[in-house]
């Protein structure tokens, strides 16, 4: 008994979600949609505790003994530098060995066997499959495919096609969180339950459509009342109507627009998305002039004095480079914070977030 990418698609999501948490918590991580806000807080809190004890030679041994008694497996076979090396870099932090596939040609799949036997396999050697496909649906079919054949081990997804890239959605919201912080606590510890989304203004530009990241962040940001989403793309490139009816149904504020210059101005955060032109069915953005969508350092007269500038990256034209030294570019932060904040997810999933917070609470004050 599987459950097929068809069957999926046309499932409730609450019904999606519940197959892939177990006793409220995540078990495998696939959607967005499965992370409660207070996950989300949980999840901010842990990866700052982490970087914060990790400042110390001896709080690097403490996380090393988290988890050497577990292995992952890194099951990349879409490209990706950030999102696998900082999995890759988590995973040492956790002191917890790593093995990779970033090459199907070089896996018995050149012989003919299948990738669903190839994950059958790797759950037979790993104790987690972190998980980058091209292929929406895969992860999420492989998580109950394990599950049926009673072969679980937790699957999380590190981007599925056009779909979701939930953990970069948490990182970003980690990112947003720590730039719109005034105040922080002794070590640097600030709450992240406290609400700094509220009454923020985040632009969404580029490929609106295709931008998996982009997709994953707006389902995390209804669990936050009151901020206003503002969405800029191409006609063509706009936001598919899940996402649609999602900010429908959780009466999020939002509003499209076609200039990024005429609504810079009042934005606390902005969201920079390349062209995904890996996806194109024949050339069809070619077309498209994306030199509309682009922030460039001319805007920055209008900028708010606290506006942060995000985007997952890799960049191309759509982030000008000359941004790179404004103490409001926080797009280097955002590889940074996605260390912390994956590690902070591996923990979790292993239940060895209660250490963290005791070792925590016994050398820090916050
Ligand atoms: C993004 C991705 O792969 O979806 N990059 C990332 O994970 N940091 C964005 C992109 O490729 O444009």
């Amino acid at each position: 008994m599987t459950t097929d990418s068809s069957v999926l698609s046309t499932m409730p999501t609450a019904k999606r979600v519940a197959l892939l948490n177990r006793d409220d918590r995540l078990f495998h991580v696939i959607l967005a949609q499965q992370v409660q806000r207070e996950t989300i807080d949980h999840l901010c809190k842990l990866a700052e505790m982490i970087r914060t004890v990790a400042e110390t030679r001896q709080g690097v041994h403490f996380l090393r003994t988290l988890l050497s008694h577990k292995r992952a497996m890194l099951y990349f076979i879409q490209p990706s530098t950030r999102t696998f090396l900082s999995f890759a870099s988590a995973c040492q932090i956790l002191g917890m060995p790593y093995d990779e596939v970033r090459n199907p040609s070089v896996s018995s799949e050149i012989k003919g066997e299948t990738e669903d036997d190839t994950i059958r396999v790797l759950s037979q050697y790993f104790d987690l499959i972190i998980m980058r496909h091209p292929v929406e649906g895969f992860a999420e079919t492989m998580a109950h495919e394990l599950d049926a054949l009673h072969l679980s081990i937790p699957i999380v997804n590190g981007g599925s096609g056009k779909d979701q890239h939930p953990t970069q959605a948490l990182l970003d919201i980690y990112t947003l969180l720590r730039s719109f912080a005034e105040d922080s606590g002794p070590k640097g510890i600030p709450s992240f339950a406290h609400d700094r989304m509220a009454g923020k203004t985040i632009a969404f530009v580029g490929d609106l459509k295709r931008g998996r990241t982009v997709r994953s962040l707006v389902y995390l940001l209804g669990r936050y009342p009151g901020v206003r989403l503002r969405f800029v793309s191409p006609p063509e490139l706009g936001l598919e109507h899940d996402i649609i009816s999602y900010m429908k149904r959780n009466e999020m504020e939002y509003e499209t627009a076609s200039d990024l210059g005429e609504i810079i101005g009042d934005c606390d955060a902005v969201y920079m998305t390349r062209l995904q032109d890996e996806y194109d069915i024949k050339g069809e953005s070619k077309s498209i002039d994306y030199d509309r969508f682009r922030l460039s350092a001319d805007m920055a007269p209008q900028f708010k004095p606290n506006l942060a500038i995000l985007h997952p990256l890799p960049r191309r034209n759509e982030l000008d480079r000359a941004l790179d030294t404004d103490p409001r570019a926080r797009y280097w932060d955002q590889v940074k914070n996605g260390m912390w904040m994956r590690a902070a997810i591996i923990a979790y999933i292993f239940n060895a977030d209660a250490a963290i917070l005791d070792h925590f609470q016994s050398h820090y004050t916050y």
